[in-house]
């Protein structure tokens, strides 16, 4: 395991500040006495959570509303917080969007909503603020993946690419900041009830609730989840029934897993 030698102490970003497992994840680093900058889109709601945990845990918390799906967004959000002299010491990529149902019936936007933010937003901020880590020689990087990395999911088939792209992205990374006293961790969460997941059932995603049939709650999720990014792990699957799940995509055949998952999806839609 890659140990940095120096713990980071100072601001966490979160983007996805006020979502269930985004606002999960800003109330355990904020129990741990650590200051926030807060990402969403919602202004207001963004404020209202912010004046919340700053009563609740006694830290420091900055709000940046920004939609991520723009071009640009996280430049934007790296000039912002230079300009207020907020550095940032560990980085949570949580902000994740998903739309479900056939490829070949959903619109095109969709498919581009889902990949400006899981994809091409995460790995802006990633460059952005990775490099300033490395200067430091310390820093902290949580990506927020998902169970659905290590297998095919049919019907959410874009959000489920977007999520294995960035389960690859974070363990190269991880290999390559080996020493720089950095870490990237890949949190893997399977189903948690979240705003996100409301409409599973009776959908044609109701298959997943037969592979992954716990629904973990948002709390137990960040716990874990800040516990793996200190100790600089880099895959963190949280869950007995999740696991099983990454050990069955990361060693069954790929053509097995993908006809099992298949099978399950047409059978129950
Ligand atoms: N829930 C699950 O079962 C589950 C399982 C595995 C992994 N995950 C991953 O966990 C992460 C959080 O999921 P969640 O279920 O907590 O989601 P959620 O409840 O839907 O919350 C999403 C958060 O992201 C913000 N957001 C959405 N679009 C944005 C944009 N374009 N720009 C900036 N912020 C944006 C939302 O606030 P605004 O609307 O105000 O922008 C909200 O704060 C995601 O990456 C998801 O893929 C979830």
């Amino acid at each position: 395991m890659n140990k940095p030698e120096k713990l980071p102490s100072g601001r966490v970003l979160v983007t996805g500040a006020t979502g269930g497992i985004g606002s999960a994840l800003v109330r355990r680093f904020a129990s741990a006495g650590l200051d926030l900058v807060l990402v969403a889109r919602d202004a207001e709601r963004l404020e209202a959570f912010s004046k919340e945990i700053v009563q609740e845990y006694g830290i420091k918390a900055a709000t940046i509303p920004l939609d991520l799906m723009q071009a640009g967004a996280a430049r934007e959000l790296a000039a912002k917080l230079a300009q207020r002299r907020i550095a940032i010491d560990i980085l949570v990529n949580n902000a994740g969007v998903t739309h479900q149902g056939r490829f070949d019936e959903m619109a095109p936007h969709q498919h581009q909503q889902i990949i400006g933010v899981n994809v091409v937003a995460t790995t802006d901020l990633l460059a952005e603020f990775i490099p300033p880590m490395v200067e430091r020689g310390h820093g902290r990087v949580l990506n927020v993946v998902g169970a659905a990395a290590f297998i095919p999911v049919p019907f959410m088939a874009t959000y489920g690419a977007s999520k294995a792209y960035l389960l690859s992205l974070t363990e190269s990374l991880a290999e390559e900041l080996v020493g720089s006293g950095v870490t990237v961790c890949a949190l893997c969460p399977g189903l948690t009830a979240t705003p996100m997941t409301e409409n599973i059932e009776g959908s044609n995603l109701s298959y997943v609730k037969l592979i992954s049939p716990t629904v973990s709650d948002p709390a137990e999720v960040a716990d874990a989840a800040y516990d793996a990014c200190m100790r600089g792990q880099v895959i963190h699957v949280p869950g007995g029934v999740n696991q099983l799940i990454a050990l069955a995509g990361n060693t069954m055949p790929r053509w097995t897993a993908r006809r099992l998952v298949g099978f399950l999806a047409r059978m129950t839609t």
